[in-house]
């Protein structure tokens, strides 16, 4: 397939938005329009960027190729089956669905239709995730922390699917070892869901990944650390920057006045390449239904990262208390 690929994008909302203005801009695109269940939105989006409005997204389906979904998580299961049911490939946001019954059930379809189900794990397209890879070799500490300021925008999930998940799929395709066990805590703050959780997933051979998130703090941090041999490797999502630390040594030195601490290490700053993610992630939807390459977010990684989750979630659930 190289003519245009007709894309429909439902859900025109915060994350909608950003992918109505990177879509617009890409070649291998015809935009045949966009709908959301908000009129009122609908139309303020159609006429910004001067695109066709649906209010019914089966009229938009049969018009389409492809469609990119960006509504709340509890409908992606409704809307991405229909696409699929339809014969048309999808897009759509993390994560794929909140069950993984629903989930098994949309790669089923997808398989058995030969078509593409992409899931919108943009930090798989962030330049210094990508750089990650090249780097990170059997580690055995990782700790990621990603904390936000409350949004009362998401309140259909709490903050595992919401916002753990891009760590949970980050960290198991960086350790290539099965998960042994999963422990988590959380809690709510001002949502029914919990809004802050830790979670601790032990892996075969001893790697531990302790992962906090958390849509209740003052402020906003994307960071990852890895231990390994022969470096410590610092990320930070926002700034897309990472630092290598290796050949560290530490001492004590003692003289008559003071004891002193001495620690060394060199530090490598990798060069990123910072492009757009989500137009990276749009481009490689493309690619890949034009049969260029093999989805790099494959549904059966989808599967094994939104288990993982629901054990954390289900962890969180069984010990959930209401903080404040
Ligand atoms: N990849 C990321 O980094 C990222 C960031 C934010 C949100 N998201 C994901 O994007 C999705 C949407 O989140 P958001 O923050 O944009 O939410 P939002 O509430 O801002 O937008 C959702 C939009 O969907 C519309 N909608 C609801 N029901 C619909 C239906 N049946 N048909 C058509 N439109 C409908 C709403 O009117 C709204 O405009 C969620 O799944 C979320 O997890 C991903």
């Amino acid at each position: 397939m190289t003519e245009k690929v007709k894309l429909g994008l439902v859900g025109t909302g915060h994350m909608g938005q950003y992918h109505v203005n990177v879509a617009v801009g890409m070649e291998p695109y015809e935009i045949v329009g966009i709908c959301d269940a908000n009129a009122e939105q609908l139309q303020t989006v159609a006429e910004r960027f001067d695109l066709k409005a649906y209010s019914d997204f089966e009229v938009m389906l049969a018009e389409v190729d492809a469609v990119a979904i960006a509504v709340p998580t509890v409908l992606h299961f409704e809307i991405a089956r229909k696409a699929l049911e339809a014969g048309k490939h999808v897009l759509v946001e993390k994560p794929i669905t909140t069950s993984v019954a629903q989930a098994e059930e949309l790669v089923h379809i997808a398989e058995s239709k030969q078509l593409v189900l992409q899931v919108g794990h943009i930090e798989r397209f962030n330049g210094a995730v990508l750089e990650l890879g090249k780097v990170v070799s059997e580690p055995y500490l990782i700790e990621s922390r990603r904390l936000a300021p409350f949004n009362k925008r998401i309140s259909d999930v709490g903050v595992v699917l919401d916002l753990m998940i891009h760590d949970i799929d980050i960290i198991l395709n960086l350790v290539s070892k099965p998960v042994k066990s999963v422990h988590a805590r959380g809690s709510s703050v001002f949502s029914k869901h919990e809004d802050y959780a830790a979670a601790t997933i032990h892996f075969e051979g001893g790697c531990v990944a302790n992962i906090v998130a958390s849509r209740v703090t003052q402020t906003k941090i994307r960071r990852l650390s890895i231990s390994q041999k022969n470096a410590f490797i610092l990320q930070d999502f926002a700034t897309q920057d990472i630092e290598i630390h290796r050949q560290a040594s530490s001492a004590y030195l003692m003289t008559r006045e003071e004891l002193k601490y001495k620690q060394e290490s060199f530090i490598e700053h990798v060069a990123v390449h910072r492009d757009n993610p989500l137009r990276q992630e749009h481009q490689h939807f493309v690619d890949t239904i034009r049969g260029k390459c093999s989805s790099i977010v494959s549904p059966q990684e989808e599967l094994r990262t939104l288990k993982i989750a629901s054990d954390i979630l289900q962890d969180v659930q069984k010990n959930l208390i209401v903080v404040g």
